[in-house]
């Protein structure tokens, strides 16, 4: 992750996530008016030194940069969003979160599907991140597409001065890879019960 601090436990809410199917969800490029949706994620998810409202508007105009929001369309609240940066055959990914209510429910996993999806059809051969050291959640989700630990960041989190953990992939494009991830989102679309449709990407 890009230097904004991540939530010290990585623990997502206690509280039963809110069931949602797919046909419920929206994925989409990040909109102007999605960033106060947004926003409230990353205020209850990177503790004190979250990415400010400037950062992202910033980042949206980045070149290299995408990012997506994740709706639930009954209520159209924003409940997800990731972006990565795109640095010739690396992308690089700066954030993903869900909202606390919802997860649990795989849609950290989606997002991170359909950002692979999304890459695995380009000149893309690595995928890279920093994560809290501390932040078994995502690393957990992170190991499931066979990242590794490719080293430390010491003191890279500033509130806190935790180390980071730099995980990559292996190259995306070997066998051994897309046949893991092939595997991987053949069961989460049996999980959730169907890929999503509602994807502009
Ligand atoms: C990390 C995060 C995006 C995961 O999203 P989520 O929707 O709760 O996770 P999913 O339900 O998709 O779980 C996918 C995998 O993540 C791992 N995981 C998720 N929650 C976990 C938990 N509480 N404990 C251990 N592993 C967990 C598991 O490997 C899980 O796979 P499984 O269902 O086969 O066990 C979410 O916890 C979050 O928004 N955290 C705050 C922001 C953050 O830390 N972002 C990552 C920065 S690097």
């Amino acid at each position: 992750m890009m230097t904004s601090p991540e939530n010290k436990d990585g623990n997502p809410s206690s509280l039963s996530p809110v069931a949602i199917k797919p046909d419920q969800l929206f994925i989409r490029r990040m909109k102007t008016e999605d960033v106060p949706g947004v926003m409230e994620i990353e205020s209850v998810s990177f503790g004190t030194h979250h990415w400010a409202k400037e950062s992202f508007l910033n980042e949206m105009n980045n070149q290299l940069g995408r990012y997506y929001s994740l709706t639930d369309f009954r209520n159209n609240k924003i409940i997800g969003y990731f972006g990565y940066w795109l640095i010739l055959d690396e992308v690089h990914i700066t954030t993903i979160a869900v909202h606390p209510e919802y997860r649990g429910n795989s849609l950290g996993e989606l997002q991170l599907v359909q950002l692979l999806e999304k890459v695995l059809g380009q000149t893309v051969h690595w995928v890279t991140l920093e994560v809290r050291t501390s932040n078994y959640s995502a690393q957990n989700l992170y190991y499931k597409y066979s990242f590794e630990s490719a080293g430390l960041r010491h003191k890279y989190y500033q509130d806190n001065r935790e180390d980071a953990l730099i995980m990559t992939t292996p190259n995306i494009t070997s066998q051994s890879f897309r046949g893991l991830y092939n595997r991987n989102k053949h069961q989460l679309i049996e999980k959730i019960g169907g890929y999503p449709q509602g994807f502009e990407f």
